[in-house]
């Protein structure tokens, strides 16, 4: 695939798209979290620093950081331990965006290998559940054995296609990180190919528009859902949360957050979406330090 021909079209809704290219070069910076069930962000910082890790400040605060040159964070001392995990610090937003409490009920219904599941568990303070759900039995072992070296204790591993994950449980945060084309994670190669990322496709739009709704009726009655993707496609992003808008009692909400980030789009190929789309949240590479993403905070109406 040749990246200009699957992000071409969308010159028309990102802003600034030269600069958006630009950023597309090389690898993108390592995002780094702290987990903060096993140490503080100061002791693993100084840790970090005292063996040559370039560390970086990002606008998620002290809990996060980039990390400059480093080629297998896998491999590092605070890696095997559990004091970090390797997350793409946009996708560090929606647990923040989210927001799961103490104590709270949590579904995670696409969850493998575990980087929300493992945040939320952090904002929770291992108190409260997180159902974290995964229909793929490799992926799941991914997901249960970053539980384990993260040192959760609030989840359970269930694995249900998410669609139909069953009804007879209702939860005050749920998290629909759904499946999707992640041109938002493509890389431009040096000989302008698409690395990282496949096309959008009509596929995932019917999967995501299914679990989008059962997050939905899922959720009790003040609860929060959370729709994320790492995409650029509007039909895999506003298109879906117009098609819950239409089906359910949902509102999009605002996201009280300061971050840079651009709005949702109200319109693409000639359709016109809700007008509570632009709530949603997209972010480009080329406003912060890390890839592409998108994040809607959904409520009842
Ligand atoms: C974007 S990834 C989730 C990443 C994860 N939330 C994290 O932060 O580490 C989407 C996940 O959904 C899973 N998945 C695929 N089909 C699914 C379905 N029908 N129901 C629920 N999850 C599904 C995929 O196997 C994949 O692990």
């Amino acid at each position: 695939l040749k990246a200009l021909d699957v992000l071409a079209p969308y010159s028309e809704i990102i802003p600034d798209f030269s600069d958006f290219l630009d950023s597309l070069q090389g690898d993108p910076p390592t995002g780094l979290r702290v987990n903060t069930l096993l140490a503080s962000p100061q002791e693993v910082a100084r840790s970090l620093r005292s063996r040559g890790v370039r560390l970086a400040a990002t606008p998620l605060g002290e809990t996060f950081w980039t990390a400059q040159g480093l080629r297998h964070p896998g491999h590092l001392l605070e890696h095997l331990m559990g004091l970090i995990y390797v997350q793409a610090v946009s996708a560090g937003l929606a647990a923040l965006v989210l927001a799961p409490g103490p104590g709270q009920w949590a579904l995670d219904l696409c969850a493998a290998p575990g980087g929300k599941t493992t945040h939320m568990a952090q904002l929770m303070e291992n108190r409260g559940w997180i159902i974290a759900n995964e229909p793929h039995p490799e992926r799941r072992g991914a997901l249960q054995s970053n539980l384990r070296r993260l040192g959760v204790t609030n989840a359970l591993v269930s694995a249900y296609p998410g669609q139909s994950f069953p009804r007879r449980w209702r939860f005050q945060r749920v998290l629909v990180d759904a499946p999707c084309s992640g041109t938002g994670n493509g890389r431009i190669g040096l000989r302008g190919e698409l690395r990282g990322a496949g096309a959008p496709s009509g596929h995932y739009t019917v999967q995501q528009r299914a679990l989008l709704l059962r997050g939905f009726d899922l959720l009790s009655e003040e609860g929060t859902l959370l729709y994320a993707t790492c995409t650029y496609d509007p039909e895999e992003n506003e298109g879906v949360l117009h098609h819950l808008l239409c089906q359910r009692p949902a509102r999009v909400l605002p996201i009280a957050l300061s971050i840079p980030h651009d709005p949702g789009v109200t319109s693409w190929k000639g359709e016109a979406y809700h007008d509570e789309v632009v709530h949603a949240w997209r972010i480009y590479p080329h406003r912060i330090p890390s890839v592409g993403f998108f994040l809607a905070k959904i409520g009842r109406r």
